[in-house]
Order: structure tokens, then C-alpha cells, then sequence
């Protein structure tokens, strides 16, 4: 079922909730792929009632960046919703989310804002606004739906750390559920924004799955040193990658390592044909 308004949703919500049932949610920016589906389908399992948030927010994007030719599928999102076993897609206008005018700067607009450790790094440093806009429309879908259980793809890992510690940090009632990262079988990480590669592209933009699985295979033969494990990136990378950064971070609290562990998560962003693709690997 298509449900545009948060009155609509609340009252559905409400009837769910009498009920004893439990609720998931999965938020996403639409133009749904196997990554999402991953998630709608671990939430279908665990959860007695399914709604996927379609919302492309527009306070997340940056200046100059693709807010308006983002890709925008929702019939066929609908569809593949439908057939996963959703209960409801939650598709609200910008002006809905955000009401008349949709003033979306600061001055008018109540934002959750992250913890500066948390995003003067990683993508949150060339992004600068992205997690405060992330925080602030998640926390509004967990205030309209109030779910049991909300579902995040680690594809945006810096992303998911971020809404742990909000909900941490503002006791907010819900339990926010991890799902691993989906790549087709070349290595490349699903991502929406792949659709604006071209097949040469696609190929480049390999690279940067090769480069994370490569340095997981070093350390585990025993290389600790995150100096020398970074040097391995060098030769998978030529003038069709603009690498934006590689760096090893703690898994909860994003602290820089020196030397890699068990804890330890291997972030990269590179641009390729002017895209900018994301990836991390678990050490
Ligand atoms: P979006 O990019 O549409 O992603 C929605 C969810 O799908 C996120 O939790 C993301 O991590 C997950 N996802 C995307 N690709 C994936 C993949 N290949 N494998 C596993 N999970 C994947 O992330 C957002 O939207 C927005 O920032 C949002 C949280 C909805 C707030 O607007």
C-alpha cells in the first residue's frame, strides 16, 4: 500500500501498535536495488509489519551535488516492495516532510546535528552538512513511525555509526539493525549511483572493491601497518580514479588507527567519471 501522508501513516501505525505487532522500518532514497532489497528482506523476517521509506531528502544533498537528477523509480520501487512482502511504502512530497515553502536551511528548520568527531572525516568532510541533513530526516521517520526495529545497510558506514550514536545519545526507542554490504559479482557495491556509469566506468570503478579486498588478504597474512597496508592501493589505481580518501577507522567511534586490528574498518571514496562511489571492508 502507497502512503503519501504522515496522518495516514500514523493512523495505520496506530492500529498496528493496538494491536501488539511489531514494526519495522527501512528508510532509503528510492530507486530500489539488491542492497535495499537485502534490507526489506531482513525486515519482512523479523518483523510483523514492513514499511519502506521513499524519500529523496533533499537536506542531505550538497550544493552542486545531484539532488535533481537523482533517479526517481517509484513504480517500480512500489512493485519490487510489493513483491518482497511490504506492508507499506511511505513516499511523502518534500513538502509534506518539511511543510509550506519547504524552508530547508537552518534558520527556519529545527536539524539534529552529529558530533563533530563524527563527521569532520571520512565523507562527512567533503560533504559538509550531509550527516546533519541524514540525522535530522531519520530522526522524523522515527518520530512519525516509531518503529521496533530500523534496518541500515553498512554500504554507508559512516552513515550507520552516525545513527547509533543518535539513538544512543538521545535514548531514542528503537533498535537499529546492521545489514551487510550487497556487490554484484564483480566486487562493485551496489549503489543507486551507479547508474550514471558507463560500462568503462563500471570496470574502473572496480578499483576500489579490489583495493579494500586485497588489503583484508594482506592483513590477514599479517601486515598490521596501516602505512604499508595503504601502499598496496597504489597499483590498482590510474588516472581514472580520483581517490578522495583510504583510511582505517574504529568500527564504533571512527578513531584513526595506526596499526590495523579486529576492530578496524577500511573506508575509500573515489570519484570515477565524475561519480562518487563509497566502500569499506571489515578487518
Ligand atoms: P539510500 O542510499 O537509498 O540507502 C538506503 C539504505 O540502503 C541505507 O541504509 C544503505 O546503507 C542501504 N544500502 C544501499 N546500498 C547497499 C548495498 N549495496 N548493500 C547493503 N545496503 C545498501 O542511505 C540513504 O538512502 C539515506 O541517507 C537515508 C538513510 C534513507 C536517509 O535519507
Amino acid at each position: 500500500m502507497l502512503i503519501n501522508t504522515i496522518k495516514e501513516l500514523r493512523e495505520q501505525v496506530k492500529n498496528w501498535k493496538k494491536q501488539g505487532l511489531t514494526i519495522g522500518l527501512v528508510p532509503t532514497m528510492g530507486a530500489l536495488h539488491q542492497g535495499h532489497l537485502s534490507l526489506i528482506k531482513k525486515c519482512v523476517e523479523k518483523c510483523d509489519k514492513t514499511i519502506v521509506s521513499v524519500f529523496v531528502n533533499p537536506i542531505q544533498f550538497c550544493p552542486g551535488e545531484d539532488l535533481e537528477k537523482y533517479p526517481r523509480t517509484l513504480d517500480e520501487d512500489k512493485k519490487l516492495c510489493e513483491d518482497a512482502g511490504v506492508n507499506i511504502v511511505f513516499a511523502p512530497s518534500p513538502k509534506e516532510m518539511y511543510g509550506e515553502g519547504h524552508i530547508l536551511s537552518n534558520d527556519f528548520l529545527t536539524y539534529v546535528i552529529p558530533p563533530f568527531f563524527y563527521v569532520d572525516k571520512l565523507c562527512g568532510k567533503s560533504r559538509v552538512g550531509h550527516f546533519d541533513g541524514v540525522c535530522t530526516v531519520v530522526n522524523k521517520l522515527f518520530n512519525i513511525v516509531q518503529p521496533d526495529f530500523a534496518f541500515f545497510g553498512e554500504k554507508d558506514r559512516q552513515q550507520l555509526i552516525i545513527l547509533k550514536k543518535m539513538v544512543k545519545d538521545l535514548n531514542i526507542p528503537v533498535e537499529i539493525v546492521p545489514c551487510p554490504i550487497i556487490r554484484e559479482t564483480s566486487g562493485l557495491a551496489l549503489s543507486s549511483r551507479n547508474k550514471y556509469l558507463t560500462d568503462k566506468g563500471k570496470l574502473d570503478a572496480l578499483a576500489l572493491s579490489k583495493i579494500l579486498f586485497n588489503i583484508k588478504i594482506c592483513y590477514n597474512k599479517g601486515i598490521k601497518d596501516v602505512k604499508a597496508l595503504k601502499e598496496t592501493a597504489y597499483a590498482f589505481l590510474n588516472n581514472s580514479h580520483a581517490l578522495e580518501y583510504l583510511e582505517f577507522r574504529d568500527k564504533d567511534t571512527l578513531e584513526e588507527k595506526f596499526s590495523a586490528d579486529n576492530n578496524t574498518i577500511v573506508f575509500i571514496a573515489a570519484k570515477v567519471e565524475n561519480v562518487r562511489l563509497i566502500d569499506n571492508i571489515a578487518l
